[in-house]
């Protein structure tokens, strides 16, 4: 009678369970929960990864361990990367929305905010092995970091089990040199320097830090040079990586293919535990180098400079050149400063891309905005890119554009320690031909005036990412029409209240962004996801465009229980902001 009373139960609820709401409320066990692990399971689980288990605390309050940082220690990307819970951008740390305390430089006071409990420093799949089969075990929240660049705050989440892979630091040729496998923590300069001394290049970005095989390596990967060898994901051959079931495998064309594909584009955080990634390289070549400063002295010609800078943009087709223009504007009458930088592949005069550059140069003088500080630099390609996006720094912080000469060479660092949110949309090469450009000047103007001060472009489509095409990836194809990728960021002081914050983020969001996406002309305009706005009212479509139906459905087949949940990232729509609860 009981029994069969409990299998009719359990057919109703089966039954229920079919047909009524299909996903039920839950939870990532929290700290709070009577089945959060145990001290006993964490040493256990810390002696399955050979003692490599940390406890994770706030940057401000690493430093306050061991008596503070200098503010050149803070502002490092280099430091920070051998940090478990730093952040480059330290308001992801944060949770403003929260009860604790902020952990800000120089804190005495300091809440956990949205940082990890703990990490596993890994250096072997088997220690990413046990750290997947502890969360599923106790269902915990996960995390994976590799350089803590993320600007969307993916590498980090509160209450949760990182898993970092800093230290996969291995780099390995084949005989021939025509493809690299690199480990999930090497930065991009070790890797230039590599393939340098084998005469090779492989396409990167121009920051020192960041992870060849983590986010840059899934979200498309762009590069100064991108004009003439593709986006970097274009130019991957193979992932190595976890699983949530513990598999390690290999992502290629003949092995898994439905994640290869996934992996080129559907995101970074989404899939797995990156081990390595192996990318084709090719052979290096020189390149030339132009740099040049504009100070315009009112919002008005800050836009009208832009507009003017846009007109200039498809001269350099020929030269398929990449370029990064970065303007740090003041709304009104504020005097704005625009970095330009542009890369010229093949290139070996100076004199050669100036005079591309002249009429540029031209028009700004003539509208009235001053030039500073013109160089030019020739150099092999692997020595040019790293040190290009020197003005990466003017997003992150404001530092004073009189500085770009001096930081040309040699660059030393990523700058970190910020807070900083951006938008971006990548604007399609059509707006470039058919006079969409004109709009640029009032638009850049407006969203100066609204107190947005960063405007940040990247040359880095066109040319060869168009030419890809016909590889079947799951990058947007929005990449293979555009021609700029252009962000809008936001900064604040360590001193802005909470309550503030969230106001200033919400008018980002709702106010500031949809200026920028009226310039691509498009309903259904698309952006580079790892270089994004969080927030991304319809991320599926905006990073993702029509593959999302088929990611979700490659998600489904890899990570069946949401193991590996990111903000904006293939499945997040149904978790929570931080990722802890079901919505
Ligand atoms: C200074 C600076 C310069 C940049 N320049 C460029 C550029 O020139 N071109 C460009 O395309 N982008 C550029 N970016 C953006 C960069 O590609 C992204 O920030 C990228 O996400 C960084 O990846 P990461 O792994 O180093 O960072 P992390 O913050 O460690 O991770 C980023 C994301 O990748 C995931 N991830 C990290 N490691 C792994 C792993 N082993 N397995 C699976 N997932 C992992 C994380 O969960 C997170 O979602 C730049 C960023 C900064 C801060
Ligand atoms: C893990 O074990 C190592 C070596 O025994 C120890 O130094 C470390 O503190 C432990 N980690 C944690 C989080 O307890
Ligand atoms: C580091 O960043 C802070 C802001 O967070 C800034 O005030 C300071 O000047 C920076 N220091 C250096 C050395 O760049
Ligand atoms: C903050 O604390 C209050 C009172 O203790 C509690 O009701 C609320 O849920 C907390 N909010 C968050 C975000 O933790
Ligand atoms: C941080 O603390 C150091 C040492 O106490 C002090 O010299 C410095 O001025 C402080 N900086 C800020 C921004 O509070
Ligand atoms: C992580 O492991 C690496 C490699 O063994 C080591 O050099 C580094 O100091 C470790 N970091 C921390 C914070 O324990
Ligand atoms: C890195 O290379 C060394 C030496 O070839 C090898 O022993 C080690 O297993 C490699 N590590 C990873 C994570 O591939
Ligand atoms: C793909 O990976 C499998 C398994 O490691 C390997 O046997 C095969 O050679 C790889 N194929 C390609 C095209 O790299
Ligand atoms: C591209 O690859 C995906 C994933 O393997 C597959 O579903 C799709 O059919 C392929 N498309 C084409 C046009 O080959
Ligand atoms: C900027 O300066 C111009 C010319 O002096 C003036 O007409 C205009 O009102 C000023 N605008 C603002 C916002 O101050
Ligand atoms: C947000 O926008 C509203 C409405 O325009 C404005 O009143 C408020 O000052 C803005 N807040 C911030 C922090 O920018």
């Amino acid at each position: 009678m009981a029994s069969f009373l409990s299998t009719a139960l359990l057919a109703l609820l089966l039954t229920t369970s079919a047909f009524a709401s299909p996903t039920p409320r839950t939870c990532r066990t929290q700290p709070s929960d009577p089945a959060f692990p145990r001290p006993s399971q964490w040493a256990a689980l810390n002696e399955s990864v050979d003692g490599r288990l940390l406890n994770v605390v706030p940057t401000a309050k690493f430093c306050l361990e061991r008596g503070g940082c200098s503010d050149v220690l803070w502002n490092s990307s280099v430091w920070r990367a051998s940090v478990p819970g730093a952040m480059n951008s330290n308001n992801w740390e944060q949770d403003y929305a929260g009860n604790g305390s902020l952990c800000i430089f120089n804190s005495t006071t300091c809440g956990q905010g949205n940082v990890p409990l703990f990490a596993i420093n890994a250096t072997s799949p088997a220690h990413l092995q046990a750290g997947i089969r502890f969360a599923t075990t106790h269902n915990l929240r996960l995390a994976i970091k590799a350089s803590g660049h993320d600007f969307l705050g993916r590498s980090t989440a509160r209450d949760s089990l990182l898993l970092w892979t800093q230290y996969f630091r291995n780099i390995t040729f084949s005989d021939d040199a025509e493809t690299v496998t690199v480990g999930s923590g090497v930065g991009l300069k070790d890797l230039y320097a590599a393939t340098k001394a084998r005469g090779r290049i492989i396409v990167g970005g121009t920051a020192w830090t960041v992870a060849a095989a983590g986010g840059y390596a899934q979200g498309g990967g762009h590069s100064a040079f991108s004009p003439v060898l593709g986006l970097a994901v274009d130019n991957a051959v193979e992932y190595n990586i976890v699983l949530a079931n513990g598999d390690l495998i290999a992502a290629n064309a003949t092995s898994h293919p439905d994640l290869f594909w996934a992996l080129r584009g559907g995101g970074a955080g989404s899939w797995g535990v990156l081990t390595s990634v192996t990318y084709r390289t090719h052979p290096t070549f020189p390149a030339t180098l132009h740099q040049a400063t504009f100070v315009a002295p009112s919002s008005l010609l800050a836009g009208r400079l832009l507009a003017a800078h846009a007109h200039h943009i498809p001269t350099l087709d020929v030269l398929r050149a990449g370029q990064y223009f970065y303007l740090r504007g003041a709304p009104g009458n504020g005097s704005s400063t625009l970095s330009l930088t542009t890369i010229a592949p093949h290139v070996t005069s100076g004199a050669v891309l100036a005079a591309r550059m002249e009429p540029l140069l031209n028009a700004a003088r003539a509208m009235g905005v001053a030039v500073q500080g013109e160089l030019t630099l020739t150099a092999l390609a692997n020595d040019i890119v790293p040190n290009a996006e020197w003005a990466i720094e003017a997003i992150v912080g404001g530092l004073s554009t009189a500085d770009a000469p001096r930081r040309v060479v040699p660059f030393q660092d990523d700058i970190a320690g910020h807070n900083v949110i951006m938008g971006s949309r990548l604007i399609p090469e059509k707006v470039y031909t058919n006079g969409g450009v004109d709009a640029f000047a009032g638009t850049f103007t407006r969203i100066l005036d609204m107190g947005v001060p960063g405007i940040h472009g990247h040359l880095v489509a066109g040319g060869k990412v168009a030419e890809n095409a016909h590889i079947n990836s799951s990058v947007t194809p929005k990449w293979r029409t555009a021609k700029t990728h252009i962000l809008i960021s936001r900064s604040w002081p360590d001193t802005t209240a909470p309550a503030l914050v969230e106001q200033l983020r919400y008018n980002f969001t709702h106010t500031a962004m949809p200026l920028l996406v009226g310039l691509t002309g498009e309903h259904d305009s698309g952006a580079y996801s790892s270089e994004a706005d969080v927030r991304e009212p319809n991320f599926q479509t905006t990073f993702y465009g029509p593959h999302y139906t088929i990611l979700s459905a490659v998600k489904a087949r890899y990570d069946p229980s949401d193991l590996f949940i990111v903000g904006a990232g293939v499945g997040s729509e149904r978790w929570d902001e931080s990722g802890m609860c079901r919505v």
